[in-house]
């Protein structure tokens, strides 16, 4: 017999069945045989949130949650954080394989020329309420490039998807932007082809009267590893919400915004808004035993903690709280700091994380820096989002080349009334 397969004995009918393993995994069709009767529909599995389940095969990102080990295409992602900028990481991701010099050059002049949204965008932003939340924004506004880009519902045609790959890369950061200046009441600030990738996003947030913006080379280059940080992180809410639209061949702008739209969950990306509302919360060390108190109890969740794959620290935490030194060097310590390095110190030593394999994750440090160079809480999932538009793309595309990917379209187990008739509104009790 094939060692690697699995013998299932259906103790209903005392039948046997032989299924193939392959990489750890049994196919969940294969149980489609197995049957009580020949009407029977056949065995299913039943996984709610997809907490054993495979949805793909991809070659893009590796994690490994017990170990605490991140790489995109092969490369760790220490070694990305360290050497590469934000673009070159979009092109390995996008690629396969790290650009040559050259490669790079025309790579970075490509977004760099997508980088202006048409003026009409301007009128739309002006729509929103003066106090709407710039994630609202720049989800409505992806979505609505799919207006102007109509060509873009080709996506079976590669050179189509390639320009608004470039496209969505180009104009994320100046949506976002948009919606910054928009919340702030301020003239919107066009792009500065000249700067970098982050430069340039800093000199459409906060440039005033100045004739040229002259971004902190510290804080672009700690923005643009944070964005490296953010790129892509395989099938997690977004990127399953990301492939599950672009499944039915929506075009890549409503399915970028559905994607956008998971990740503004507080479960998800929104999580960094919620950490600084909860250092807030907190306000000072001597409450955090009473807090963890509360956690413990269930009345809340310690926000930027725990993860559905790291049962082990976070490798993204740990490197940002390494640039964190790096940002206060340059805008002074974020007093929160020292909340937040109280409260893992705590969580780290209490019985309560232990047990669950709870650890810090992406967010728990971001937020304080994002505070630290300036953006309120309500930008904080804006800049996740603008950095996993290539990992959402990317995944989006290897989806759709992947021959054996189809309209994901799951099965439910129907627990509901069983067939009754219709009464008549006059003879219901
Ligand atoms: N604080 C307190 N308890 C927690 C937390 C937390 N942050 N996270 C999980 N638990 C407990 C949970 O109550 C449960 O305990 P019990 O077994 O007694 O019922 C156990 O740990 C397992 O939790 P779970 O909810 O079944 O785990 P999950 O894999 O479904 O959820 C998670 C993962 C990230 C949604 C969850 O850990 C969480 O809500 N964390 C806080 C929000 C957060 O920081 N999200 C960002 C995730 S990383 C970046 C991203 O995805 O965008």
């Amino acid at each position: 017999m094939d060692t690697h397969s699995l013998t299932i004995i259906d103790n209903r009918t005392n039948k046997s069945y032989n299924l193939p393993i392959s990489q750890g995994t049994i196919r969940a069709m294969d149980l489609r045989q197995i049957k009580e009767s020949a009407d029977d529909f056949g065995l299913m599995t039943y996984d709610p949130a997809f907490m054993n389940t495979a949805s793909c095969r991809s070659n893009i990102t590796y994690l490994d949650g017990d170990k605490g080990i991140l790489r995109y295409r092969g490369y760790p992602i220490e070694q990305l954080a360290e050497n590469c900028t934000y673009l070159e990481v979009a092109y390995l991701l996008l690629n396969g394989e790290l650009p040559t010099a050259s490669q790079l050059k025309e790579w970075v002049d490509l977004v760099t020329v997508h980088t202006m949204v048409h003026e009409n965008i301007k009128k739309f932003m002006d729509g929103f309420h003066y106090d709407a939340h710039p994630m609202g924004m720049l989800i409505s506004a992806v979505a609505a490039l799919s207006t102007f880009y109509p060509e873009s519902r080709h996506i079976h045609d590669a050179k189509v998807r390639d320009l608004q790959i470039v496209r969505l890369l180009g104009k994320m950061p100046t949506l976002a932007a948009l919606s910054y200046r928009h919340s702030l009441g301020l003239p919107y600030v066009y792009p500065d082809n000249s700067l970098g990738y982050t430069g340039n996003f800093m000199n459409m947030l906060w440039k005033m009267a100045e004739p040229k913006y002259e971004p902190n080379p510290v804080l672009a280059r700690a923005l643009d590893v944070l964005f490296i940080l953010h790129a892509d992180h395989e099938q997690n809410c977004s990127t399953n919400t990301m492939r599950a639209v672009g499944s039915s061949f929506a075009d890549p702008y409503v399915t970028t915004a559905a994607a956008a739209a998971a990740l503004s969950g507080p479960l998800h990306g929104g999580a960094n808004e919620e950490v600084l509302r909860m250092l807030d919360e907190i306000g000072s060390v001597a409450n955090i035993p009473s807090f963890i108190e509360k956690v413990k109890g269930g009345q809340c969740r310690l926000m930027g903690f725990g993860h559905r794959v790291y049962k082990n620290y976070d490798p993204r935490a740990r490197i940002i709280k390494r640039i964190a030194d790096e940002v206060f060097e340059v805008t002074g310590r974020n007093p929160k700091l020292d909340i937040a390095i109280e409260l893992e110190r705590i969580a780290l030593s209490d019985e309560y994380f232990i047990k669950r394999r709870l650890y810090p994750n992406v967010d728990f440090y971001s937020g304080i820096i994002y505070q630290a160079m300036g953006f309120t809480p309500d930008m904080f999932t804006v800049l996740f989002a603008i950095p996993r538009t290539v990992g959402w793309l990317v995944q989006w595309q290897e989806m759709l080349k992947d021959p054996e990917q189809k309209i994901g379209r799951p099965r439910q187990l129907y627990v509901g009334a069983a067939k009754r008739d219709y009464l008549d509104v006059a003879k219901r009790g």
